[in-house]
This record gives C-alpha cells, structure tokens and sequence, in this order.
C-alpha cells in the first residue's frame, strides 16, 4: 500500500491547502485506492487529536464550497494517521518508516525550507527514500542560487532526479494549464506568437493582502523571490517557450530552460530604469485601513513587497519584444493576468478620430478573481453613419458563455493537481533542477544589482499599484499597463 506523508502536517500550508484538495480528490473518487496518509509534524498529538483538527480546517473549505459529504470524510478519515516526530532525525523516523509499511512513499515537506537539506538525510538514513519513493518540495528551495544549491545538492544525495518534484503552485492552475492548450491545440495562435506581431507582454500578479504574520519569512526573501523567481517566471516561460515535442515532463521542460537561459541579465547600469521595487506604506485597500510593512515589521526594513520588472529573452521568436511583469502585496485588486499585446495595424484605412481609432488587438489571458480568455477585436459600430466607425470588442471564453453542462463543478485548487500528478509519478508540472537554477541566476543578477547600486524600495500608499515609477517603466516605451475589466 502505498502512504503520503505530509511532514509539518499540522501546519498552515498542510491545513489550509494540502488536506483539503486531498478531501476534494477523495470526494471525486481520484485517491488512488489504498492510499494512507500520515501527518507528521513535531506536536505531540494523538492521530485523534489531529483528525479532529483535519475535519474542521476541511469541513470549513467544503462547506463553502458545497462539496461537504459525510461519506467523502468518512473513507478520507480512514486513511488519515498522524506521528509525532522530529523529521531531522533518523532515529525519530524510524517509527513512521514503519507505519508506512512496505509500499511506495510520497514525502511532501511542508515545512521552512531551511530544514529540507536535513530532513532528506534523515529520511535516507531511515529508510523512506527508497527507489520507489518521492519527495515534493514547497518552493522556495534557497534564497539564491548558491543556497539553492546547497539544499538541492542534499536533496540529490537521497532522491535521483526523477524522484524530485519541486512545486510551483501557479503551474496547478488551470488557466495556466489552458495556456498551453491555447498555443499549442489551435494554430491561429501560434503563427503570430512571435516578434513580427507581438509588441509586448504584461504579466501581472496583483494581490490585495499584506504580509501581516508572515514577515519572519517574507522579510528574508521579498516580492522578487517570493513570486517573481518561481510563479512569474514559470508564467513567461510559458507564454515564450518553444512548441515542446510532446507534453513528456522533459520535453516541456527543456523548452523553459531555454527561455531562462536566454533572458537577458539586467546590469548595474540598467536597474533604475528597468526594475522598481516597492514597499506599501499605510493606506486603504477594499474601504478598510490598513497598516505598511514597516509597522507590521515592527521597524524600518529593506525588503520589496512590490517588484516591477522589464524582461528581455535574447532568441529569434522575441527579439525586440519586451516582457513586463509586476507583483505586489496591498495593491487594489487581487488580480492574475498575462496580456499579450498585439502590434498595431501597419496602415489604417479607417478614420483616425477618437471614436473610430484602431485599437491593436489585445489577448488577456485572466487567471483570478476570474478564469478567462479574451481576446480584444475591432468591430464595426452598428449603424448608419456616412463614415465608417470601429469599436473593440471583446470575444470571450469565460465559463459564463458557454455551454452551462461542460462548466466544471467549483473552482479547483491548484495543489488537487499536483498532488495528483506527483502521486502518479508525473512531473511535469514540476520544475527540474536546471529551471530552478538559471530562473535564481537570473534573479540574483537583479538582486546583486539592487545591491550594487543601493536601490531601495520606494514607497507605496496600499491600496494602489505600486510606486508611480511602475507606470514610468512602461511609459518611458510609449506603453501602459492594463486596467483591471479590459
Ligand atoms: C505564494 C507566496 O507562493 O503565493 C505568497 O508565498 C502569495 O506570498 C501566494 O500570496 C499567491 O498565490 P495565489 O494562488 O493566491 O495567487
């Protein structure tokens, strides 16, 4: 029988996101059978104590999602164990080396990345990496490249590759999934995907809360390596990769290697003008106040919670076409977006006024609040008038327009996906090692030229989007970044 372990099993990412998708998985009849899942974490708990503590945090989430059955609980109960142990030590593995028993183990390290290079040893020591086993590993794997290394090189002494699954969460996404779906199963897309008609990119990860009681982590890393050099980054691969030979998790992956090898390092001399780093001050978000990172901090800090960046991938498809990507805590909407902007029209034919102006084509690919694809068309205004007049319109693939019976039940959540995938053994949704490497390369160069040039975070009142030198990055090209519904 095979067992997932979830080490730090009573924590915030196990209780709020790793027990209910598996709730949500055993509802849908999607557990393989025979499945056992053990929480382990170092409280010193009875299995009954943590079970009751399961139930509530996903009774919670099922509930709102009217997915709540008594008998989906009752078969997920009977897999559910829990042991009290210290992770990093072999000895204290021992034990749950034996409540797994003979089959397969999927290890996910729900736990402070600072403790994975000792956990893996101790596991390999007692027995739990094994051929058959896996391990999966919450990012962020390090804080840069060389810590990274480290980590991963312990990592590598207890798993062979294929036994790894790094997650990025955003990679579980379905719109981010359906990206490739709309590149690669259309071939309207794909003709144009490229510098000849593509005049830019957005990437826009807006979130509306703060950093609150997660500054001891948050403080350490900041927006750059919190969300840009895993969530963001995995977003522009995919929008800039090559056609993979087929979705083999390699395949797909050496095709993202490729981006980040060819993004361009930004040196000292570019960073003022192509990245901004911000930090919120006290404001307003959604009509409430809110405090800035400095008082939640307790005292002054250097760490961004706002990163704005201008991308350049040094290849033939995108020669001359520049990715911006920003991210931001307390910004005014919790908002996911890539836009892909088409280039404008070579000549127009139509009059030039305000009304009947030519807006070039805009694909907004929305991943929250909303899933949805849209891609923005010039329409002739209904009407009589002398002079032809345009207007844009938009075509959408919004569940609300389509066919009601096809629409998926409720909103997954991402990690459903992955644990799923790294179940079976499948890791392609995973990022590789070397991904994971040259996207820290590329941010360390960013950061060591933050450094470099003693580029502190500007302020920024929450409740807006980021310091005023965001909308300079983008209007020093003549461009400008997309308001929220268009
Ligand atoms: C996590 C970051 O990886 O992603 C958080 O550590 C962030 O800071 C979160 O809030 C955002 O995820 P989502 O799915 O809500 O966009």
């Amino acid at each position: 029988m095979a067992a997932l372990v979830l080490f730090g099993g009573g924590g915030d990412l196990a209780m709020r996101m790793l027990l209910p998708s598996l709730y949500f998985l055993e509802h849908d009849g999607l557990l393989p059978e025979g499945l056992k899942i053990i929480g382990a974490a170092r409280s010193e708990e009875t299995p009954e104590e943590y079970v009751a503590k399961v139930r509530q945090s996903v009774e919670a989430k099922a509930r709102a999602d009217d997915a709540w059955s008594e008998e989906a609980w009752a078969r997920m109960r009977a897999r559910l164990d829990y042991l009290a142990v210290d992770a990093t030590s072999a000895e204290s593995l021992k034990p749950l080396k034996d409540k797994v028993g003979p089959g397969a183990c999927t290890s996910f390290l729900a736990v402070s990345p600072s403790l994975y290079a000792r956990i893996v040893t101790a596991m390999r020591a007692a027995g739990l990496a094994e051929a058959d086993d896996r391990v999966v590993l919450e990012k962020p794997v390090g804080r840069d490249l060389e810590s990274f290394r480290e980590i991963d090189d312990a990592v590598a002494d207890a798993f062979s590759e294929q036994q790894v699954f790094r997650i990025d969460h955003y990679l579980g996404k379905e719109t981010v999934q359906n990206l490739i779906a709309l590149r690669f199963g259309n071939t309207i897309f794909e003709p144009l995907w490229n510098a000849l008609s593509i005049d830019h990119v957005q990437i826009t990860v807006g979130e509306t809360v703060g950093v609150g009681d997660r500054w001891p982590y948050y403080d350490e890393y900041g927006a750059l390596r919190d969300m840009l050099q895993n969530h963001m980054l995995q977003l522009l691969c995919l929008v800039a990769m090559e056609p993979p030979s087929d979705l083999d998790p390699d395949s797909v992956r050496n095709e993202k290697v490729k981006v980040l090898r060819s993004l361009r390092p930004i040196r000292l001399e570019e960073v003022e003008r192509d990245t901004v780093r911000g930090q919120y001050t006290a404001g307003e978000v959604g009509g409430k106040p809110v405090k800035g990172y400095d008082q939640e901090r307790g005292q002054p800090s250097d760490t961004e919670t706002f990163v704005a960046i201008r991308a350049d991938i040094d290849n033939w498809r995108w020669a001359g076409v520049p990715f911006f990507m920003r991210t931001g805590k307390r910004l005014p909407e919790k908002r996911t977006e890539i836009v892909i902007q088409f280039k404008a029209l070579p000549h127009s034919i139509f009059d030039r006024d305000e009304r009947g102006a030519v807006q070039p084509n805009r694909l907004i690919i929305a991943l929250q609040p909303e899933e949805d694809i849209s891609l923005t068309v010039m329409n002739k205004r209904p009407g009589l008038d002398q002079r032809m007049q345009l207007q844009p319109i938009k075509m959408s693939l919004s569940w609300g327009q389509q066919d009601q019976s096809a629409r998926p039940p409720r909103r997954r959540i991402a990690y459903e996906r992955l644990l799923l995938d790294a179940l079976n053994g499948d890791s392609t949704l995973f990022v590789r090692r070397d991904e994971a490497e040259q996207a820290w390369k590329w941010v360390d160069g960013v950061s060591d030229a933050w450094a470099g040039a003693g580029f502190t975070p500007h302020g920024y009142v929450a409740g807006t989007w980021g310091p005023q030198s965001a909308d300079l990055l983008m209007s020093r090209t003549g461009r400008s970044w997309n308001v929220g519904g268009g």
